[in-house]
């Protein structure tokens, strides 16, 4: 009985070979063929094992890397979000507003370093009678434009309109703007849609720059006109850093086209982590700002440095903070002014901050293009119709038109340009072009590797209950 069970795993590795689905090795142990030929087929045998080992484990490596692909489609949408958009006048304060009082315009003129200024803001004495009659925040949110003034003529979607109603302040680093379909409006009214495309589905505004009323303009700005960000409602408008500028005198077009960009989320491979806000367990990390995107992040890193870092305690004048009481003038000088210089001269506070980009974020490309006006001849007209100097139209009148260029938007979508089935499908390949063999033939291995293991086991048990009444 034990020699039959020995024989038989001779026998068994032979019938295995024999039959064996990968080619080579019914080859290389045929008892038929000669010798020199049996080692060229094992030899072969060896060889391309070899190579397809090579190959799975270039493979594998390559879906460990998880590398991306991106694909680009055009997708329509009809009617569109309109997109929020803020303007911004190059001027901070109105010269009207801080000339009415002399004190007043004595303290600005000294914050700007004009020499006419008759008093020194170091002075303690200064500040406890400026402090007493003002704070920092509501001198820059009366000061400021307002829009009645600002906004002269205002058409949406074809149809004449008051624009205050869609206009909501907001303070930035360019002082008090404004924002058409601001993330407040579309919170309370929903989003304001586009229904067609060119100017007369879009919006149309004459703005005023009123450069008579050029007083106070922060340390980037010397020139005159506005500033316009196009955004998406939810994203924080760093317009003092990504808006385009439009000049008085101008007819000026900004033709928008909405891209789309969905990255993959942040557990999908290292380099492409970005913040998925879709996400139902994700929480706003963001102290000062409502709705969560690389822009508020941004923002919300100078405030924070400013009140957290820096240890001012009040809120800046400029900047959105809530239930924190504005800046003395003391505060504003010693504190603010100097943390907002430091965080923008040391990349390493923005980088502590390590805002990323949103996994889903909607941006809009602006196409701009401009014609001198009013033109000569409708200069001449206006100028007759409402009593003023032609140099007038020219040096603040602003013609405003922001329309759609398509009803469709670009989607730019990452995606997994190699999956768990593009691996077995080139394994599965390549183990078919090198040796011939399946999954089956791997199971017939296993097959085979139990069968000996077992046989083995037995003769295991057997040697040992021959061998336990000898010693005793
Ligand atoms: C302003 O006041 C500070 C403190 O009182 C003083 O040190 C400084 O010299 C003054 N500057 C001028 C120009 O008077
Ligand atoms: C514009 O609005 C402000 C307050 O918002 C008001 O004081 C001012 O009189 C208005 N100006 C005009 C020209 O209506
Ligand atoms: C506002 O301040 C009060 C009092 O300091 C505090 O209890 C509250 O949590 C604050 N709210 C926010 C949103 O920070
Ligand atoms: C920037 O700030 C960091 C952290 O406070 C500091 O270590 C670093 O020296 C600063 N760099 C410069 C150029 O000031």
């Amino acid at each position: 009985m034990a020699e039959k069970q020995g024989e038989s795993v001779g026998q068994k590795l032979h019938e295995f070979a024999a039959h064996s689905t990968v080619h080579g090795v019914s080859h290389a142990w045929d008892i038929k063929r000669s010798g020199p030929r049996r080692v060229i087929w094992f030899l072969l045998l060896l060889g391309f094992c070899a190579f397809f080992l090579y190959v799975a484990s270039d493979r594998i490596a390559k879906y460990k890397s998880h590398p991306i692909g991106t694909r680009i489609r055009v997708i329509d949408k009809k009617p569109t979000d309109f997109p929020a958009v803020t303007f911004c006048n190059m001027n901070v304060l109105r010269k009207t507003f801080i000339e009415a009082d002399e004190f007043l315009l004595n303290v600005i003129r000294a914050l700007k370093g004009d020499p006419r200024s008759t008093v020194n803001v170091s002075d303690p004495e200064l500040r406890r009678r400026f402090d007493e009659k003002y704070t920092m925040g509501d001198i820059f949110k009366k000061g400021a434009h307002t829009p009645n003034t600002t906004f002269t003529k205002c058409i949406w979607g074809g149809e004449d309109d008051i624009c205050h109603l869609y206009m909501t302040p907001y303070s930035t680093q360019m002082g008090h703007c404004f924002t058409f379909n601001s993330y407040d409006y579309v919170m309370q009214h929903g989003s304001l849609q586009a229904n067609r495309i060119g100017v007369e589905g879009g919006l149309q505004l004459n703005l005023n720059v009123h450069q008579d009323e050029y007083l106070y303009q922060d340390f980037k700005h010397k020139s005159a006109g506005f500033k316009v960000l196009v955004h998406h409602p939810f994203t924080w408008p760093l317009i003092s850093d990504l808006g385009t500028a439009i000049a008085p005198g101008t007819e000026t077009y900004l033709a928008i086209e909405e891209v789309l960009v969905k990255r993959l989320p942040s557990d999908f491979g290292d380099e492409s982590s970005c913040v998925s806000t879709d996400d139902p367990s994700f929480v706003n990390p963001l102290e000062f700002i409502e709705k969560y995107s690389k822009e508020g992040c941004v923002y919300n890193c100078l405030v924070k440095y400013v009140i957290h870092g820096k240890g001012c305690k009040c809120r800046p004048w400029n900047l959105h903070a809530n239930n924190i009481t504005d800046c003395s003038l003391g505060e504003y000088l010693d504190c603010v002014t100097i943390a907002q210089y430091e965080f923008s001269k040391n990349q390493t506070f923005l980088d502590l901050c390590d805002c990323r980009d949103t996994c889903t974020e909607a941006y809009f490309r602006v196409r701009k293009s401009e014609a001198l006006y009013p033109s000569d001849l409708a200069l001449g007209e206006m100028s007759a119709k409402e009593g003023r100097d032609e140099t007038y139209f020219r040096k603040n009148i602003i013609d405003l038109k922001i329309y759609f260029e398509s009803l469709s938007y670009e989607l730019i979508e990452e995606y997994e340009s190699y999956t768990l089935t593009d691996l077995q499908s080139d394994i599965g390949g390549n183990l078919g072009l090198c040796l011939g063999a399946s999954f089956l033939s791997l199971a017939e291995f296993g097959e085979i590797i139990l069968l000996l293991l077992t046989s083995m086991f037995k003769k295991c048990i057997r040697i040992e209950t021959r061998a336990t009444p000898e010693t005793r």
